[in-house]
């Protein structure tokens, strides 16, 4: 048997029907902040995230599914070469030529998405959106990263994003848009019956206080680094602020004691994130502050954030976001100063299970049709002209004895059963029967749809 990819999953009904309930209530807070849908790709060229999301983060450096289209060439050149010096070496007669430069041309190296927000900020330069007005873009779709499967972490998981983000005459880098992203996010979770969600927000600063901050902590780490793991010894030159995202016990007493972020905030960023907080709490949005979240991606600056929910174990964080006010510019696109988020569906629907079943949202169908020997065309007439009427019809079929057709409705979860047989066709009446109370009576063609809503 073939099965499902390690972390990957069938999502099945019931419990697509949950799915579809947290789309439609978040398209509905969307709409109500003035945000609008954007589809990126799902596979865009490597070098996207690597400058987006940054070399060093364990997303890029060991996350991501990435090949080369097409597939193959760069090895056979690269092996055709060494071939060729390895008989350069040894002085023998070369034979053949060297692999033609053309058969390279074209060639790129391409990645599945690990998250969405570069691919946004990629569409937002290609298409000048700033030039549309189009500011506030909301996504919902398959990210993919080869992590350790486990509860709530999975290959293939899914996103609901958001991302505000445009030139800084138009307010993009306000603080104001930062509290507004935070209460939509407060507002949709409580809307969503979510309870007992933490808000954790830091600042990370600008650049120039990063810079100042990676030099505190490389000069930390310079008589510590040789006792931790190999992947902080390696950070701690390159990219010290990533030693954060280490998850090795034995590491953790180290990073402890390692200087923290709030120490370095210049005068801007300190009184932005002071707005932040201070719009906050005039909303009414509760928060604790928590200096050691840089979040595992480069081009955070400024605000952080993430929610936690107790429920969902290890893998607590229903959703995490921040501003990434120079991400344009490293990706060659104008100023703009930005701010989003992305939730883990996975997660979100993980957390809504504690409470609300699948089948509290599922919609059952409203009556099933049954039809009498040689009355299907008969039966899909009337279950069409019931449906225009935003009814839910599950279509029988008249090879089925009346008894079958009863245990079909009654699998099927149907409210009532409606018989089509010849005598019904006649009378233009049908036999409707509610299957929780048994009543039956015989309704008017015309009166059909009325009689099932009521
Ligand atoms: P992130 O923190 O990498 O941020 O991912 C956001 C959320 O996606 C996480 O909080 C988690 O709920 C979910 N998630 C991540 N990896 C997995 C996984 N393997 N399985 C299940 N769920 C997962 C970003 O992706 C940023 N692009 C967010 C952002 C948007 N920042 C600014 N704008």
């Amino acid at each position: 048997m073939i099965k499902a990819v390690r972390g990957t999953r069938d999502l099945l009904p019931p419990e697509t029907a949950l799915w579809n309930f947290v789309e439609a209530a978040v398209r509905d807070v969307f709409r109500a902040y003035n945000f609008q849908e954007i589809r990126t790709p799902i596979f865009e060229a490597t070098e996207l995230f690597a400058r987006g999301v940054g070399e060093e983060t364990d997303i890029v450096s060991k996350e991501m599914y990435t090949w080369d289209d097409p597939p193959g060439r760069f090895r056979e050149y690269v092996e055709r070469y060494r071939e060729l010096i390895t008989a350069l070496q040894e002085g023998r007669q070369l034979s053949g030529g060297p692999v033609p430069l053309e058969n390279l041309a074209g060639q790129q190296s391409l990645t599945l998405r690990p998250e969405n927000t570069a691919g946004v900020v990629r569409a937002y330069i290609q298409h000048k959106l700033w030039d549309r007005g189009l500011n506030k873009l909301y996504y919902i779709g398959p990210q993919f990263r080869r992590e350790r499967p486990q509860k709530g972490r999975y290959r293939q998981f899914y996103q609901i994003g958001a991302e505000v983000i445009g030139p800084a005459s138009a307010g993009s880098e306000s603080p104001a848009r930062d509290a507004e992203v935070l209460e939509m996010l407060a507002t949709l979770l409580d809307r969503l019956g979510i309870a007992n969600w933490n808000l954790e927000l830091n600042s990370v600063g600008c650049p120039s206080d990063r810079v100042k901050f990676n030099e505190a902590l490389r000069n930390a780490l310079e008589p510590v680094k040789e006792k931790m793991c190999a992947d902080c010894q390696r950070r701690a030159v390159t990219n010290p602020l990533r030693v954060f995202d280490c998850k090795v016990p034995e590491d953790q007493p180290i990073i402890e004691k390692l200087p923290r972020i709030s120490q370095f905030l210049d005068e801007g960023c300190r009184t932005h994130f002071e707005a932040v907080q201070a719009i906050l709490a005039k909303v009414g949005v509760r928060f604790s502050l928590n200096d050691r979240l840089v979040r595992g991606l480069d081009y955070y600056t400024r605000t952080a954030f993430e929610f936690t929910h107790g429920a969902l174990g290890a893998q607590n964080a229903i959703l995490g976001g921040g501003r990434y006010d120079g991400l344009s510019e490293a990706l060659g696109g104008p100023a703009a100063p930005g701010i989003g988020f992305a939730i883990g569906e996975d997660r979100l629907v993980m957390s809504l299970q504690e409470k609300a079943s699948a089948e509290s949202v599922l919609r059952k169908p409203d009556v099933y049709v049954a039809p009498m020997a040689g009355m299907n065309g008969e039966a899909a007439r009337l279950a069409r002209e019931l449906r225009r009427n935003d009814l839910v019809i599950e279509l029988g079929d008249d090879s089925f004895r009346l008894k079958k057709s009863f245990e079909a409705a009654t699998k099927a979860g149907a409210k009532y059963i409606l018989i089509v047989g010849e005598n019904e066709v006649k009378a233009d009446s049908f036999a409707l029967k509610n299957l929780a109370t048994g009543e039956q009576v015989s309704v008017p063609r015309a009166e059909l749809a009325q009689r099932i809503q009521g």
